[in-house]
């Protein structure tokens, strides 16, 4: 098992959970057994982040883009979804988990919504992990989102212009309260961030691999930790500067 050093985990690790459909076609099963499978890597990679101790974990579970998907697949995954998160519930009460979830929950069915807000509750008051579910969500949504909201405190009076700041921003997306992520997973072998977190990954370490999601293992889970711990995070400086020699 790869080795990793508890004191160099990322603080928030988020992960574009990708190659369901794949991996169901490439053994001529419906998209759907797919998805099915994939959610038993979101319970895998749920239980060994919260155990080593990571503080937020985000996952990319249904993108504003998906809702064009054929409607058949969209309305099994809603069902997954709900049935997921049902069933979650009590497993994250025992691990002390926080759900969270971002997105434009808008256009979430009423069920999945009041599930959703079950679950949200529930969990309110536990105290490890935070973990958020990224449900009908696209980043350049969430930023026009966050604008209109300053526009509106401009319009209002309350806010002046000036007073726009990166911090400010931040605290208007639905992100607040999140740290940005340390490291971004995607599997299933796209390199590309599909409007994911677009603000948030400014600075991420970005991690690829060819897995498809349902087929990804702990130790996989494992190297891409380690992978990250190898890393230099230079923020724009030298890396003289990072080890107090300049
Ligand atoms: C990721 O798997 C899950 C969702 C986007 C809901 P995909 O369904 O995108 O799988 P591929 O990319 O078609 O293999
Ligand atoms: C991104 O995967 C969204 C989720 C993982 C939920 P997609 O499969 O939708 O991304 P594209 O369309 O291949 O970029
Ligand atoms: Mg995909």
């Amino acid at each position: 098992m790869t080795e990793l050093d508890p004191t160099k985990l990322p603080r928030h690790l988020a992960i574009i959970m990708d190659g369901n459909g794949r991996w169901a076609e490439q053994r001529m099963l419906r998209r759907i057994v797919g998805h099915q499978r994939g959610v038993e890597t979101v319970r895998m990679v749920v239980e060994q982040a919260s155990r080593l101790g990571i503080g937020y974990l985000t996952l990319f579970a249904f993108s504003s883009e998906n809702w064009s998907r054929p409607k058949t697949e969209v309305r099994a995954l809603m069902t997954l979804l709900q049935k997921y998160i049902r069933i979650e519930t009590g497993r994250m009460m025992k691990n002390n988990i926080r759900f969270n979830v971002i997105g434009n929950r808008n256009d979430l069915p009423r069920e999945v919504n009041q599930i959703l807000d079950e679950a949200l509750q529930q969990t309110a008051r536990n105290t490890g992990m935070v973990l958020t579910l990224a449900l009908s969500y696209g980043g350049r949504q969430e930023i026009v989102r966050a604008a209109v909201r300053l526009a509106e405190e401009v319009r209002t009076g309350g806010l002046a212009p000036e007073r726009i700041t990166e911090e400010l921003f931040a605290r208007h997306l639905d992100t607040v309260g999140l740290p940005d992520p340390d490291l971004l997973i995607r599997t299933s072998g796209e390199m590309r961030i599909s409007n994911f977190l677009l603000w948030q990954l400014a600075y991420a370490e970005l991690y690829f691999t060819d897995i498809n999601w349902p087929d990804l293992t702990i130790d996989q889970l494992y190297r891409a930790l380690a992978d990250y711990q190898a890393r230099e995070r230079r923020f724009g400086k030298t890396s003289a500067q990072l080890i107090g020699r300049n």
